[in-house]
């Protein structure tokens, strides 16, 4: 039987999953978990790119593991980065396949930059700047065919498979793999504060809705979304009205979705209603997760130990393309 094609994917421990990471990739995740070799990381040294505190990554990177199991992750297909330290190996060697011009053009660097200089020390790291190398060595490490991720980064994609072909080009041999973005219907989940921003942790916390927020505040968090942004075009939605529909969208509820769009096309929507429905809906969701969430803290221990071996069966793969890699370079191999 030919092998299954290898899927790859990360987020980060900056603090809660919102719905933005889960419609816009981890509900990806599970779905391909059916019919592909998975491999979903918890990416640490990624979070430490941003002014942040050592105590809080630790809590963090448990806290999302706990909520990558509650939305359906089977624990053999996660690991934590720092537990297979070759990633950051992989991402000193392709460093010198990597374009110093297009690596300071992505723009979430120039975003992230902003936050930070805008930060008490006006300290932005080379760890930001170099992050997207890195985010290369996450995918190439495992030669992942597939890559499922929300639009913001297609172009760190982009950049993951230059580097791939820089790679393979000087060594002369088509070594790594070049993945592909795979996107869910709703690729691109935006703030209900700000609906001309994407739904993000970094933004701040008016602008994301936490999976796993108490009821109350995300009944608030809709109930206060956003709706009308300026002049919108005759018969169009405005961008805060159309991210409400998204929301429907992405958690399937495709009939509310329809007959309140022909509700509003008939120009009898009351956005209340639809806030509601789209409240309730989440809720819905949010609640299913924190009842499964709840079972799983009550064995931290086993899911500790699920984790280390997880992480463990990962690492080995990623040892392997090390060894290959390195030998392709020219650099020593030999085992001690
Ligand atoms: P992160 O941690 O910001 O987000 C995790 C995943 O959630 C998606 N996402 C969104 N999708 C739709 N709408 C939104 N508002 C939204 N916000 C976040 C992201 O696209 C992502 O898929 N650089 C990555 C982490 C990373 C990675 C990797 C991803 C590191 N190495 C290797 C894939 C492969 C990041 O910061 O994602």
């Amino acid at each position: 039987m030919a092998d299954k094609k290898r899927v790859l994917s990360c987020i980060q421990p900056t603090g809660d999953m919102h719905f933005g990471n889960y419609f816009g990739a981890v509900k990806n995740w599970v779905n391909l978990q059916k019919e592909y070799t998975c491999m979903y990381g918890v990416v640490d040294y990624h979070a430490m790119t941003m002014p942040y505190n050592p105590k809080k990554l630790k809590e963090n990177t448990w806290e999302l593991i706990y909520n990558l199991l509650a939305v359906g992750i089977e624990p053999e297909n996660l690991f934590i980065q720092s537990l297979v330290p070759e990633h950051a190996e992989l991402g000193w060697i392709l460093n010198n396949f990597a374009s110093f011009g297009r690596v300071e053009n992505m723009t979430q660097f120039k975003d992230k930059s902003q936050q930070s200089s805008a930060g008490k020390e006006g300290f932005i790291s080379v760890g930001l700047f170099d992050y997207p190398v890195l985010q290369a060595a996450d995918i190439l490490i495992y030669r992942a065919d597939y890559v499922p991720v929300g639009e913001d980064q297609k172009q760190h994609l982009e950049l993951t498979k230059e580097i791939a072909n820089r790679f393979n080009n000087q060594v002369g041999k088509e070594y790594f793999v070049l993945p592909e973005m795979l996107r869910t219907v709703t690729p691109k989940i935006m703030s209900t504060a700000d609906p001309m921003k994407k739904m993000s942790k970094s933004a701040g916390e008016k602008h994301n809705i936490s999976l796993f927020a108490e009821e109350a505040r995300i009944r608030k968090q809709i109930g206060s979304a956003v709706t009308d942004s300026g002049a919108v075009p005759e018969g169009e939605l405005s961008v805060g009205i159309q991210n409400l529909f998204t929301l429907l969208k992405a958690a399937d509820k495709m009939a509310a979705h329809d007959s309140l769009l022909q509700t509003y096309q008939e120009g009898n929507l009351k956005y209340s209603e639809l806030k509601a429905t789209v409240a309730d809906t989440l809720v819905e969701l949010s609640a299913d997760f924190k009842q499964k969430k709840e079972a799983l803290v009550q064995d931290k221990k086993s899911i500790k130990n699920q984790l280390k071996q997880s992480s463990h069966e990962i690492r080995l793969r990623a040892q392997q393309t090390i060894k290959e890699v390195k030998d392709l370079c020219g650099l020593s191999n030999v085992r001690f």
